[in-house]
């Protein structure tokens, strides 16, 4: 047996390829099913115990040179076939290669953290699965709350509970906990809610959130930098405070901006009345500063929520809001930006 596998080692080693049919009958010979290596190892069943270690170390390093003679000549042929192929004609005009586009979300995204940085606002990040303390409760919306149900969750856990995030505010309550004032940080990402799918609603979508905390912050604070954002994003300056409600904010107001109503598509958007809600927005709950250990004797601040989703369909009069999770090139390959 030893002496039949020193022969076979010889000849595998001799062989010479001289051409892809070389390899192939190679390959046949020695390596197919019923080639010559193969049958050694139907001999291999019979041969004794004591004898088995070493002959079976030979016959396996026996397969593996081969193997290894068959990959070594195939990857040298496609390396000289894909050299060839590249230096083929030197005059041919050049390839052309097509550009690729942001997702609108990415724009939209981009932009308003370019607007926000400006005027000195860090970007912050947090986890898209969250506990219930930074979802819920530090926001002010202990255990069975009401206001709970104003966001259908994703519960991944119960007991102690994991969700998956419903809003951004749960990266105000985790920069709070570990940053002291004075704190001006805007927080981009995706978030989820159990609603129907529709072209007017998704189960995710994303929000900006944006925070402010220093000494002596008001009201008029908020107004200014919302202005200052709406007239860089939409060019358009005159916006609305309609009250709202929101548990970690008080006093809570949505946000409106006026479009105008000078055409059919501003009429539509607008629904007839010229003015687009474009976010929540109000100031800080002392709660939600004592929850994140931040002295609300001496701190005040402002928090804003817009969503991205629904600014991307605006600007770029999109419809529906399935198409920005279809993936569709021939949809995707229309935006073009440099943000
Ligand atoms: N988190 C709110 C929402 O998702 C928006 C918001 C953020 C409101 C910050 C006020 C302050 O609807």
């Amino acid at each position: 047996m030893k002496q039949k596998i020193k022969k076979l080692s010889n000849e595998v080693n001799a062989f010479k390829f001289e051409s892809s049919d070389d390899v192939e009958n190679f390959r046949i010979k020695y390596l197919s099913k019923k080639g010559l290596i193969n049958s050694c190892f139907d001999d291999f069943k019979s041969v004794s115990p004591k004898d088995k270690k070493e002959i079976g170390k030979l016959l396996n390093q026996l397969k593996i040179s081969a193997q290894k003679k068959v990959e070594g000549y195939n990857s040298k042929e496609t390396n000289t076939k894909n050299h060839k192929k590249t230096i083929n004609d030197i005059t041919k005009p050049g390839e052309i290669i097509s550009e690729g586009s942001r997702h609108p979300i990415s724009i939209v995204r981009n932009r308003i953290v370019e607007i926000f940085s400006n005027i000195g606002f860090t970007i912050s990040e947090g986890p898209e699965i969250e506990d219930d303390w930074h979802n819920f409760t530090a926001l002010n919306l202990p255990e069975h709350h009401p206001a709970r149900d104003m966001q259908d969750t994703f519960f991944i856990e119960k007991n102690p509970d994991y969700l998956l995030r419903t809003h951004t505010s749960s990266v105000q309550v985790r920069f709070m906990e570990n940053n002291n004032p004075p704190i001006r940080t805007i927080s981009p990402g995706r978030v989820y809610r159990n609603e129907a799918i529709s072209a007017r609603s998704h189960c995710f979508f994303h929000q900006i959130e944006g925070l402010c905390i220093d000494e002596d912050i008001s009201f008029a604070d908020l107004k200014q930098t919302l202005e200052y954002f709406t007239t860089e994003l939409f060019g358009k300056s005159e916006i609305r405070f309609r009250p709202s409600y929101f548990p970690f904010t008080e006093p809570s107001a949505e946000v409106d901006v006026y479009w105008g109503l000078n055409n059919e598509t501003d009429h539509k958007m607008t629904k007839g009345t010229g003015w687009l809600e474009i976010m929540g927005c109000g100031m800080v709950d002392p709660n939600v500063l004592k929850n994140c250990n931040i002295d609300h004797e001496k701190y005040t601040g402002f928090a804003f929520g817009l969503g991205i989703d629904r600014i991307a369909l605006l600007l770029h009069q999109i419809d529906d809001i399935r198409l920005l999770s279809e993936n569709d090139i021939r949809f995707l390959k229309q935006f073009r930006s440099s943000f």
